[in-house]
């Protein structure tokens, strides 16, 4: 490390996509300091965490501050929305990730929906609702099945995908009457339901300029063969073999280029990752959701195999000078399994003794891999942890082959114990079929 240059770094947020990044993070030329604020007692094995959440914008721009923090990446959605970045622009302390205006492209469907509509980027038909009667009233007559958005942020769980009236009728009421999603359900997005394998697809922005990375493959679904509820992901693999260099070619052209045009054109030019949400139709691909960050738990497949320096990428994204020969990938496979809490996305139990994680991690690296944790807490000393959330931590591993990684992660993953702990068996299946 060259110490003369070494940037002090804070990373803001607690899951496993933070733990994904910092570990990369670690890796780089030029990094020097790295802190995680909140971080997870997972995290404090790599670095120290300071007990800050990013969605208090003030108290965290001040720690930065009075930290001489040089550089803060900022990939959970809440404190994007929040415009975190742009506190810290106004302190003069630059940031990976998009302004407030620039991250409305998550935070309001209905605003990225009508942009696509403006620049006719492909995704699914919608409309937009406020009242109830009146989404009752499309819902009647619409073709089926529908699908059925909250507008703003909503951990993931704002989307249901109705077969029957029965069930939009169900989920308009529970949105727009009992306001179970609170001010992100008071508009919703009903759109036509689009089939076809789902494609998640993050990019480095400059504002301008725009490179892909390795193409990757969430698995939403709580349980094995895509049954139960949505999650915030339960797995993921990279790359993800239906998306080819002839799909990719059609993506850059019909949907990643107009997007960066559009978002300028905005007036809210996109910088730090931009992640297409995609499916690929017998129409070809479209949009299915845009996201103005990294993805949890994609980052955690897709980081490993980059094989250039991560800062330097992300400074260059921050600093409009972003060009595709920074972004290298190596060729290999990886993948990443999330072992969740029983019972998540709904209820569950948490303060659960974890057994194995040391054991596991151990293993794990010397297949190339790693655990990032997540819903995770300090368990008495001793460096002992118990779970403290939903999706509590990931097993990642690369290889040659996807089936070697997804070995790895299981193998890992088969070290590790709790009360009621649940991982899906079948993560990397359909793309190994
Ligand atoms: P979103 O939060 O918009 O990404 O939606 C969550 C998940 O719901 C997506 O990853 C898809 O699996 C599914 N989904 C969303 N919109 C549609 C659609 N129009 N057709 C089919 N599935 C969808
Ligand atoms: N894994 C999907 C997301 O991060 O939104």
């Amino acid at each position: 490390m060259n110490v003369k240059n070494a940037l002090t770094i804070a990373v803001a947020g607690a899951g496993g996509r933070e733990h994904a990044i910092i570990k990369k993070l670690l890796q780089c030329k030029r990094a020097g300091a790295i802190y995680a604020l909140p971080g997870n007692a997972g995290i404090e094995r790599d670095v120290p965490c300071i007990t800050i959440k990013p969605v208090h914008i003030a108290e965290f721009t001040r720690w930065c501050v009075s930290h001489s923090v040089d550089y803060v990446v900022v990939t959970p959605d809440d404190p994007l929305a929040l415009g975190l970045v742009d506190a810290l622009a106004a302190e003069n302390i630059p940031a990976f990730g998009p302004t407030q205006a620039a991250a409305k492209i998550e935070s309001s469907k209905a605003y990225a929906k009508e942009l696509m509509r403006q620049n006719n980027i492909p995704t699914a038909s919608y409309q937009v609702f406020t009242d109830s009667a009146r989404a009752i009233e499309y819902a009647k007559t619409a073709a089926y099945p529908l699908v059925v958005k909250a507008d703003g942020l909503a951990l993931g769980k704002g989307v249901s995908t109705c077969g029957t009236f029965e069930k939009a009728q169900m989920a308009i009421c529970a949105a727009l009457e009992e306001e179970c999603f609170g001010k992100s359900g008071k508009t919703l997005v009903i759109e036509e339901f689009l089939a076809g394998p789902e494609v998640s697809v993050l990019s480095f922005c400059d504002g301008r300029t725009l490179v892909p990375m390795v193409s990757s493959m969430d698995h939403k679904r709580a349980l094995d063969g895509n049954r139960g509820e949505n999650t915030g992901g339960m797995g993921a693999i990279a790359p993800n073999p239906f998306y080819t260099p002839e799909i990719a070619a059609l993506c850059m052209e019909r949907i990643y280029m107009p997007t960066v045009s559009m978002l300028e054109a905005a007036g809210t030019p996109f910088k730090g990752c931009l992640y297409f949400g995609l499916m690929l139709t017998a129409d070809g691909p479209k949009v299915i959701e845009y996201n103005c960050r990294f993805g949890d738990p994609e980052t955690q497949a897709v980081l490993p195999l980059l094989e250039s320096d991560l800062l330097e990428i992300m400074l260059a994204c921050t600093e409009g000078r972003l060009t595709q020969d920074m972004v290298r990938f190596s060729g290999k496979a990886a993948a990443c399994v999330v072992l969740a809490s029983g019972g998540y996305p709904q209820n569950y139990q948490t303060g659960c003794p974890i057994d194995g994680d040391s054991e596991a991690e151990k293993a794990l690296a010397a297949a190339g891999g790693a655990a990032y944790y997540a819903g995770v807490e300090q368990n008495g000393g001793l460096g002992k942890l118990r779970t403290a959330g939903g999706r509590v931590l990931g097993v990642g591993a690369c290889a040659d082959t996807l089936r070697e990684a997804l070995s790895a992660c299981y193998h890992a993953a088969g070290k590790i114990h709790w009360q009621n702990m649940h991982y899906r068996r079948d993560i990397g299946l359909s793309a190994m079929e």
